[in-house]
């Protein structure tokens, strides 16, 4: 019996368990409508390449970095060499950083869904705009995530993702379903959904496409590195991610297949035009959405409910992954039981992700400039930061350890070898360059042009790197950083003390 190997207790326990932290906001808000802000099918196309060509090989890295080491992430990233535990220290700020708005949009979803249940998701601006109610969605939300991360990776992320990610698929076709039946319109949605037209997709378009597909995989934030680790010794890892990616890109998918016909046949009955609807921006979700459920009566309700519970759930699975990189780090760092570990992350991403919420939905309505920095509001700067500039670099710090540092033994060799040496990690320093670049110089045809002072965001994230490395060198280096192999030993240990507390307990009134 393996039951005293702490992690997943089985391999499609862990896949889904990754592919839930895979499939998130990034496929169900970021794709759509960045696939429609540059021109459709061939978006599509692009992303899905970039998924099984270059996503597959960085995801592939992360899992074996963490699986050879079954550790935290500093741990791991110091077993494939002493000089890189800097690097596993950058991919626990990152996530800790994305959970600071990913918990302010996943307030949203909860928001939306429960207000699909009265009949009216929600209206964006006033809701953006009352901090209160904010603040009680956010909470609402991390709740959950808390529950499911302190009840461990097999009893609480295994379980719920065995549960909720089959749950997510089914609502998904069926929404899908309904969408392509809804008659006038749909035909011209599916058309500008899957008749690639290269001619639209600009060079901005391809990178924004790869940068998406890195997002969407939740690769370069320790997520992968994290569930690799709790991965049994036996699992093949090659395998997995095809199955990972796979489920990624078929939900992806099938979100562009529940939009789009709805969203055209919204236009065809309404006679509004599609830019007017907004569909090419980021208000697609919380502002056209809602607007084309409604339209469309009762079985629009009905849709709205499924649609915006099950954004909720995806959030949640993919919040999960990213708590538990920072609270394994801190178990094991700091030999601390799970439940106070998780307790202080929550609070503390809870406490930072009140002032982007504020940030958020001041912008929102009237673009105050309070609460903004280089001209973006924190939930932009946050994402920015992490999604544009520190999630490439952690991905190519992945692919470059495990293609170059692996003991000679361990290497990939043939096509993988190639495409994790070479291949991918010239492809994410394009994408990095890019995005950096479109920050500081806003394009002329950029998808994403910051309007904002991009040098200070390229700054901010400087600064974060170059802080977490003089962190690393001066707290983390030299210090034991644990396993998951002390963390079950400690759990055990604590089990022990407690059951002889209990029978001291009972011995005493004797
Ligand atoms: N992949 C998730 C999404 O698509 C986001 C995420 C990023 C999750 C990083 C975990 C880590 O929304």
């Amino acid at each position: 019996m393996n039951q005293k190997r702490p992690g997943f207790g089985t391999r499609i326990g862990f896949e889904l368990a990754a592919a839930g932290s895979a499939v998130g906001l990034g496929n169900l808000w970021g794709f759509p409508y960045k696939t429609s802000a540059n021109g459709g099918a061939a978006y599509l196309f692009v992303y899905l390449a970039c998924i099984l060509l270059v996503g597959a090989v960085a995801m592939l890295a992360e899992f074996t970095i963490g699986r050879r080491s079954q550790a935290n992430t500093v741990s791991a990233y110091k077993a494939v060499s002493p000089r890189l535990g800097w690097l596993g220290l950058l991919v626990v700020v990152i996530p800790a950083m994305i959970m600071c708005y990913y918990l302010v949009l996943g307030g949203y979803t909860v928001k939306y869904a429960l207000g699909s249940f009265v009949g009216n998701a929600g209206n964006y601006g006033p809701f953006a705009g009352n901090i209160g109610d904010v603040i009680l969605h956010t909470v609402v939300f991390a709740l959950p995530a808390a529950a499911i991360v302190i009840a461990g990776v097999r009893n609480g992320i295994e379980k719920a993702a065995k549960l909720l990610l089959p749950t997510m698929l089914m609502i998904l076709i069926v929404i899908s379903c309904v969408s392509l039946l809804l008659g006038e319109g749909v035909k011209e949605g599916l058309a500008f959904y899957l008749q690639p037209d290269f001619s639209k997709l600009s060079g901005a378009g391809i990178l924004s496409a790869m940068g998406q597909a890195f997002f969407s995989l939740s690769l370069g934030c320790g997520a992968m590195i994290t569930y690799g680790s709790y991965s049994g010794k036996t699992v093949d890892l090659a395998h997995s991610t095809v199955v990972v990616c796979l489920l990624d890109g078929l939900l992806t998918f099938l979100s562009g297949l529940a939009i789009f016909p709805a969203l055209f046949h919204y236009a065809a009955v309404s006679g509004e035009s599609l830019s007017a609807l907004g569909m090419g921006g980021a208000g697609l979700m919380f502002i056209t959405l809602p607007m084309v459920f409604a339209g469309l009566g009762t079985v629009g309700q009905i849709i709205s409910l499924l649609f915006f519970t099950m954004t909720a759930i995806a959030a949640l699975t993919s919040i999960i992954s990213i708590l538990e990189v920072v609270t394994q780090f801190i178990i094991q760092r700091h030999k601390v039981a799970r439940t106070r570990a998780v307790s202080i992350v929550v609070l503390v991403c809870l406490a930072l992700s009140v002032p982007v919420g504020i940030s958020l939905g001041l912008d929102v309505n009237g673009g105050s400039s309070a609460l903004k920095l280089f001209g973006r509001n924190l939930l932009e700067l946050l994402d920015g930061v992490t999604n544009t500039l520190l999630m490439p670099l952690g991905a190519l710090g992945a692919c470059l350890a495990v293609g170059w540092k692996l003991p000679k033994s361990e290497r990939f060799s043939g096509f993988v070898g190639v495409m994790l040496r070479i291949v991918t990690p010239a492809l994410i320093v394009v994408i990095f360059l890019f995005g950096a670049a479109d920050m500081v110089f806003p394009a002329a045809d950029g998808v994403r042009a910051f309007s904002g002072d991009g040098f200070g965001i390229l700054l901010t994230a400087a600064g974060i790197v170059v802080l977490t490395i003089l962190a690393y060198f001066l707290w983390l280096k030299n210090r034991d950083t644990g396993s998951n192999r002390d963390e079950a030993a400690a759990n055990r240990a604590r089990d022990e003390a407690f059951r002889a507390g209990l029978r001291r307990g009972w011995q005493r009134p004797e």
